[in-house]
């Protein structure tokens, strides 16, 4: 059995096949406001109709001060349900499952608003100097994530995923590098975790459908946490009741990763391995075979494919051929599809 073509259930949920399309910032919105536009329409539909089983919306700010720019998709206002009900309604109808990653840029922000994160450092000398997180500043973007799962909610997503990878808000209080509280909210790993906890806690408390967490498994310096410190995030992710850990890496500091086929991959091996919780991988897998492998050898549950989705809307079939298992065809293609 092709495994990356089998379904797979999580909660209520089952998606087709264990393809997911990667969220990916496009920086597309028109005027500013976080909402979507006929591109972001045709961008994620047309990857419904290349049957990938599950297509992540990108990075999706929930307030405007946590958007990595101004064209950033957002979700922090009611008036963006209703254009999300409708992407959704056109991911659904070709078959695919559609989740979004809720998202907080933190001090990679760059928007005209104040910038804030857990400790006043800037990312670099290109970006603004954030201000430290009061209590108050706490409170409202935990809040601020409880509100956005609501709205997801509305607009009909299957999936929410927590981004808490990358460098950005979530993971600026999980890395020692970034995080140099003395309250609760830093310190030791029990307290650098205690922002992302408690985003989980509110989140659950409104969701009850399948959650992700992205987390950024390496951080490539010597100072930042380690991969015990990654393990006890994920074992306490599970006992929260998280569903799936999507294992990248990188971006909390400014230094290169040097990229090769499924450098993440080991990571997300012994996430699932450690703490058996379901896991994506992620990070330049781009054939059926490379996908396949990672199945088979139990090393991830679900394949995330970034830029190969980019390059090709039809990854799925290219993928299927390769592995010489033919899939179902949109029935509008089926005479281009069957030869
Ligand atoms: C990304 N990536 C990304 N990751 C994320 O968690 N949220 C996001 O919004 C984005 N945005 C984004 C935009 C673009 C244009 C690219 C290329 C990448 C990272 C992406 O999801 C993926 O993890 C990496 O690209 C590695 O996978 P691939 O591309 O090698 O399959």
């Amino acid at each position: 059995m092709v495994k990356l073509f089998s379904s797979y259930q999580i909660k209520n949920v089952t998606l087709k096949n264990r393809i997911v399309m990667s969220p990916m910032c496009m920086y597309s919105v028109a005027k500013e406001d976080g909402c979507i536009t006929p591109f972001h329409m045709t961008h994620y539909v047309s990857r419904a109709v290349g049957q990938a089983g599950l297509i992540m919306v990108e990075a999706t700010a929930v307030l405007p001060e946590g958007r990595i720019s101004v064209n950033d998709l957002g979700i922090w206002s009611d008036d963006h349900i209703a254009g999300l009900k409708q992407l959704n309604e056109q991911i659904h109808e070709y078959g695919a499952k559609s989740g979004i990653q809720l998202a907080h840029a933190g001090r990679k922000a760059t928007v005209p608003e104040r910038i804030y994160a857990p400790s006043a450092l800037p990312f670099n000398e290109k970006y603004k100097k954030p201000t430290e997180m009061t209590r108050d500043d706490i409170e409202k973007t935990i809040h601020a994530f409880k509100n956005a799962a609501e709205r997801a909610k509305q607009a009909g997503f299957d999936i929410i995923e927590i981004h808490a990878a990358h460098g950005y808000l979530i993971n600026q209080f999980l890395s020692p590098l970034t995080n140099h509280r003395s309250d609760d909210y830093g310190g030791n790993r029990e307290g650098r975790f205690l922002f992302l906890r408690r985003i989980v806690e509110e989140i659950k408390a409104t969701w009850d459908g399948p959650l992700f967490v992205r987390l950024s498994a390496n951080e490539y310096d010597k100072n930042g946490n380690r991969f015990e410190d990654i393990l006890y995030f994920a074992a306490e992710l599970k006992k929260l009741g998280i569903d799936l850990i999507d294992c990248s890496s990188g971006g909390v500091v400014p230094v290169s990763i040097q990229a090769y086929p499924g450098y993440q991959v080991k990571e997300c091996e012994q996430i699932r391995a450690h703490i058996n919780i379901a896991t994506g991988a992620v990070g330049l897998i781009t054939s059926g075979l490379q996908a396949e492998e990672i199945l088979q050898n139990e090393r991830a549950d679900l394949i995330f494919v970034g830029r190969a989705l980019l390059r090709n809307p039809y990854w799925a079939k290219t993928a299927a051929e390769e592995l010489g298992c033919p899939i179902e065809a949109p029935k509008q293609y089926i005479r281009g599809w069957e030869k």
